[in-house]
């Protein structure tokens, strides 16, 4: 690791320490020529900046947190991605952690963030309320809320509109003639599987069909495989002919549960995900699903958040909700096949 010290740089380009910081932190207004005399003087001698050292003197690092429900879930890789594109353009890294749905370990994570000083924080809370994150925005801390609703105006929010989505995929399995519809999800805390439940359950007493909730432990392919599991092994005339599911893991489980069980998708069981990611598409028969935009999210919360960083005083705070679509792929629609001229 380089010791060499940022007054060595100056004093082998033969300029100030003022003159290499600013050449560090404000490029712009140093000259041309003096400004390449420093950047080879810094090649040559092999000066790596301390960041520490920078954060230990004004107070703040150059990292946000970002504290997702499950990073094993390609819904929050996607929306990391987009999040962690505009801190690069701010100059700032992310710091990525996992609560696994667990309030306690959310928390930790929330103090070791404060005690890193990170510039602020990313957050898609495990519940509703989360007294320590209360605490650190009464502190100056800035924070954002990704994929969750409004809660309370002194912090900004990004999230869609999950009732809505819910609706639209229990509409959609109503509207290709299902009268036994499932609802597969939980745990029912889960703010986001509560708001997909009540749409889909709005979307049902509209259509006049029956509603059969499927509450699961986690949101995984595990859990969707034993809700497949239970599905499968209702009598024929008792099972749902159509399934909609809290997110594309539990859809997947339910969609790999029932080709097990050689119940054919769609025209046995149809299914719907939610989310979108990428490997719906790729399922091995392509899932229709409730498409989130993930990246968006991710970009537009971080956008939020260095807003407010960069400009406290003219930052207001705003709650942006997004409207999910309706990816309809062969997982839901029955294609009857083309009959051949001959
Ligand atoms: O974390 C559970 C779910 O909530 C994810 O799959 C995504 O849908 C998020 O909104």
């Amino acid at each position: 690791m380089s010791t060499t010290s940022i007054k060595q740089v100056a004093q082998h380009a033969g300029v100030s320490v003022g003159t290499v910081s600013n050449v560090l932190n404000r490029p712009e207004v140093v000259a041309a020529t003096t400004r390449q005399k420093v950047q080879a003087a810094i090649r040559e001698l092999g000066f790596v900046r301390n960041e520490s050292a920078r954060a230990l003197r004004s107070g703040r690092s150059r990292t946000v947190g970002l504290v997702v429900l499950d990073v094993a879930n390609p819904f929050f890789t996607d929306v990391a991605r987009g999040a962690e594109a505009v801190a690069d353009e701010q100059g700032s890294v992310v710091s990525l952690c996992n609560s696994g749905d667990d309030p306690e370990r959310e928390r930790r994570h929330l103090e070791r963030l404060e005690e890193q000083r990170v510039q602020g924080l990313l957050v898609t809370p495990v519940d509703a309320t989360s007294p320590r994150l209360d605490q650190l925005v009464e502190r100056g801390m800035r924070v954002v809320l990704v994929d969750r609703g409004p809660a309370g105006d002194d912090r900004c929010s990004v999230a869609v509109d999950d009732v809505e989505g819910g609706r639209l995929a229990a509409t959609h399995l109503a509207e290709q003639g299902h009268r036994r519809i499932a609802f597969v999800g939980g745990p029912a805390g889960i703010r986001q599987v509560a708001d997909r439940l009540e749409g889909a359950t709005k979307a049902a007493a509209d259509a006049d069909v029956a509603l059969r909730v499927l509450e699961t432990p986690s949101l995984t392919v595990t859990a969707g495989r034993a809700a497949g599991e239970r599905i499968a092994e209702l009598p024929a005339s008792q099972r749902p002919t159509g399934v909609t599911c809290a997110n594309d893991l539990l859809a997947l489980g339910v969609l790999q549960e029932m080709t097990r069980r050689g119940l054919r998708v769609p025209q046995d069981v149809a299914i719907v995900g939610y989310d979108d990611i990428d490997y719906a598409a790729a399922a091995a028969v392509p899932l229709s699903s409730v498409r989130q935009p993930r990246d968006l999210l991710g970009r537009t919360a971080a956008e939020l958040l260095f807003e407010e960083i960069n400009d406290p005083e003219a930052h207001e705070h705003r709650q942006v909700v997004f409207e999910p679509e309706l990816a309809v792929r062969e997982s839901s629609i029955h294609r009857r096949r083309r009959r051949s001229n001959g």
